[in-house]
């Protein structure tokens, strides 16, 4: 995964950010909200891609926690480690400003995100029940599992 090309994020990439966030999410971030995140004290964020933005990541780090808000990879890129490689680096990132611990929480249902994270050193350390409500009348509320990796 070394050959894909990966920078920080800056304010400009909001748009960028969005289209790729809508692609990957059924309810992606609207530019916006984007931007908003962006310009939050202590948010950081990686894209991957050369033109094209194959993946991305935004964390934020405060007090020596940092949490991850939000990592997606385009449908087309999935399954070759770009979603592996910006979560490895976000953390880098994040332990190089002073960060001893890496928070974030998914979905019990989102089987690739709970794969990834596992398989890079992520331990759930919490449970919300019931905390994602019903998308739709079949379905069923899901719970939120908490992980955290150590930085040190
Ligand atoms: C979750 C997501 C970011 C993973 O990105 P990716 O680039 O496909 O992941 P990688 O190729 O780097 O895979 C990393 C690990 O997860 C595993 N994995 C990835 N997708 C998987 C899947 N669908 N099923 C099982 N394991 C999977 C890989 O096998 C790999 O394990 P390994 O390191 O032991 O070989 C991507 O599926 C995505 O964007 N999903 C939609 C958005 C989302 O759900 N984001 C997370 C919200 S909490």
């Amino acid at each position: 995964m070394s050959e894909v090309p990966v920078r920080d994020v800056i304010l400009s990439d909001a748009a960028v950010l969005a289209a790729l966030h809508g692609v990957c999410f059924d309810r992606g971030w609207s530019v916006e909200s984007m931007q908003t995140c962006l310009a939050a004290p202590g948010t950081f964020g990686l894209i991957a891609g050369h033109d094209l933005a194959l993946g991305m990541v935004l964390a934020r780090l405060s007090a020596g926690e940092a949490e991850i808000l939000t990592i997606c990879v385009h449908p087309d890129n999935r399954g070759v480690g770009v979603g592996r490689l910006l979560l490895d680096r976000a953390a880098a990132l994040a332990r190089d400003q002073g960060g001893k611990r890496l928070f974030l929480e998914v979905a019990a249902r989102n089987a690739a995100a709970g794969a990834l994270y596992r398989s890079a050193n992520f331990r759930q350390i919490g449970k919300r029940a019931n905390y994602y409500p019903a998308e739709t009348s079949d379905d069923m509320p899901d719970d939120a599992l908490l992980y955290v990796r150590e930085l040190e």
